[in-house]
């Protein structure tokens, strides 16, 4: 099993070309009421099966039981838009088993990741000591932020120390559900900031630690740089003031929108970021890289250092003060070169290809609402900020949402999934998808007629 075997390298590339060759991506179906266990059934046996066999069940049962997020019509959750130089490097690093856990193993890889976390860094305006790794997701970030939040506390002088009462994470009603799992790991709680317009601003962050008398305990402020939901921009230079007038962490989870700040219109929302103790953007989301890659960036890479070195005989030839391990910088050991198909990407397309796909998604979002709001049976939420665009059909109740949603996948018309608004269901469409048009987008108006 160690030998090279052509005939599979051949039916595997070739597999690869076709997929990545398809335009566009089709939908296909996610999971529904049958089950898969038939085509597995005694796959896994002592004396191996069959590649071709195993490859095809893969591509003709499997695999269309995917609901490819990299097609135009995926305009659920966050979408992923993968370029094709981005997959194609992905490939080079799973078939050289590229890790890049320290720059005694691998300086090659760790430089690179570090050139394109660079990039990000000063998309961001943060300083040139700026620094941190890449991880497998947003919620990994945000984690691995909050944890250096909590452990540098007592050095700010900020929250509970040895007194009873445990650290408190403030946040709006809006932060990512990841944010409440990692304060929930790190054994701190949540204050929860009341909103005008679903957007925290500093005066709201300011007013409620004022009012709440648990916020001598509160270590850190979170806010969003497009909120999952909605694509909102919190108020990041009002709340960034509060934070430092208050010694607290203060950390910007842009996983979703941070792509943004590649668009001039755009950038302004995110005046303040560069202040930010720690902030995450997720390239596997709207900066075009395969699952799974998020960057995480630090103010003072240091301090992350403190807080993620582990210590262990066999790791003291890797600790050298002077070199960068990217092990260093978040709840991780051994990791995949995940940074590397966006440094390719980014190197062989240019930065400007990046700014025209991002900002085409934010015109695209702008014409979806220009379409709700001249169709008669529609009404736009709110104006988009970034590229969520919420939106009610007239008279519709959860079940009937749910029906059209599945009619949409069942047709293959899109994969648009309901959300929540001020307790009400709605209609939510996330654009990132450079292919996906205005015609997609009437025809989904259409089908809620
Ligand atoms: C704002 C925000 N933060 C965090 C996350 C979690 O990221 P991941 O799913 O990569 O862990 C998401 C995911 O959509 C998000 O939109």
């Amino acid at each position: 099993m160690f030998r090279y075997d052509g005939k599979l390298a051949d039916s595997i590339f070739d597999y690869c070309r076709w997929r990545l060759s398809l335009d566009p991506v089709p939908l296909d179906y996610g999971g529904g009421a049958e089950r898969l266990d038939q085509h597995l059934e005694g796959l896994i046996r002592p004396e191996g099966s069959d590649a071709e066999e195993v490859l095809r069940i893969f591509s003709e049962h499997l695999a269309t039981r995917i609901v490819s997020c990299d097609s135009p019509r995926f305009l659920s959750f966050i979408p992923a838009a993968p370029t094709k130089a981005a997959l194609l490097f992905d490939m080079v690093v799973s078939c050289s088993s590229l890790q890049a856990t320290s720059w005694l193993e691998a300086a090659g890889a760790v430089a690179a990741e570090n050139q394109a976390l660079r990039f990000l860094a000063d998309l961001a305006g943060m300083p040139a000591g700026a620094g941190g790794c890449f991880v497998a997701g947003g919620t990994a970030g945000n984690l691995s932020a909050l944890l250096v939040a909590r452990d540098t506390a007592g050095r700010r002088g900020v929250g509970p120390g040895g007194r009873a009462g445990r650290p408190l994470v403030a946040v709006s009603e809006e932060a990512h559900s990841s944010v409440s799992k990692a304060a929930h790991v790190i054994g701190a709680g949540l204050l929860l900031v009341p909103t005008a317009d679903h957007r925290l601003t500093g005066a709201a962050l300011e007013a409620a630690l004022e009012a709440d008398p648990r916020s001598e305990d509160v270590i850190a402020v979170v806010a969003t740089g497009g909120t999952t939901n909605a694509g909102l921009v919190d108020d990041l230079a009002g709340v960034g003031e509060v934070a430092r007038s208050r010694r607290l962490w203060f950390h910007v989870d842009a996983a979703y929108g941070g792509a943004a700040m590649l668009s001039p219109r755009a950038r302004p929302l995110f005046a303040g970021i560069e202040e930010a103790d720690s902030f995450i953007v997720d390239p596997h989301k709207w900066l075009f890289a395969p699952f799974d890659c998020a960057a995480l960036l630090y103010r003072e890479p240091r301090l992350a250092r403190a807080v993620h070195t582990q210590d262990a005989a066999y790791l003291d030839p890797v600790h050298d003060d002077d070199q960068w391990n990217p092990s260093d910088f978040a709840v991780h050991l051994t990791r995949r070169a995940r940074g590397l198909p966006l440094w390719f990407s980014l190197a062989v397309n240019g930065t400007d290809a990046y700014r025209e796909a991002v900002e085409s998604a934010i015109e695209l979002a702008r014409e979806a609402a220009r379409l709700v709001r001249a169709a008669g049976h529609l009404e736009l939420v709110r104006e988009p900020e970034l590229s969520v665009v919420l939106f009610r059909r007239l008279g519709w109740d959860r079940e009937e949402y749910a029906r059209w949603s599945s009619r949409l996948l069942a047709r293959q018309t899109a994969f648009v999934l309901p959300t929540t608004w001020e307790g009400e269901p709605v209609a939510r469409l996330a654009f990132l998808h450079p292919d996906t048009t205005p015609e997609m987008v009437a025809e989904i108006i259409d089908s809620m007629r």
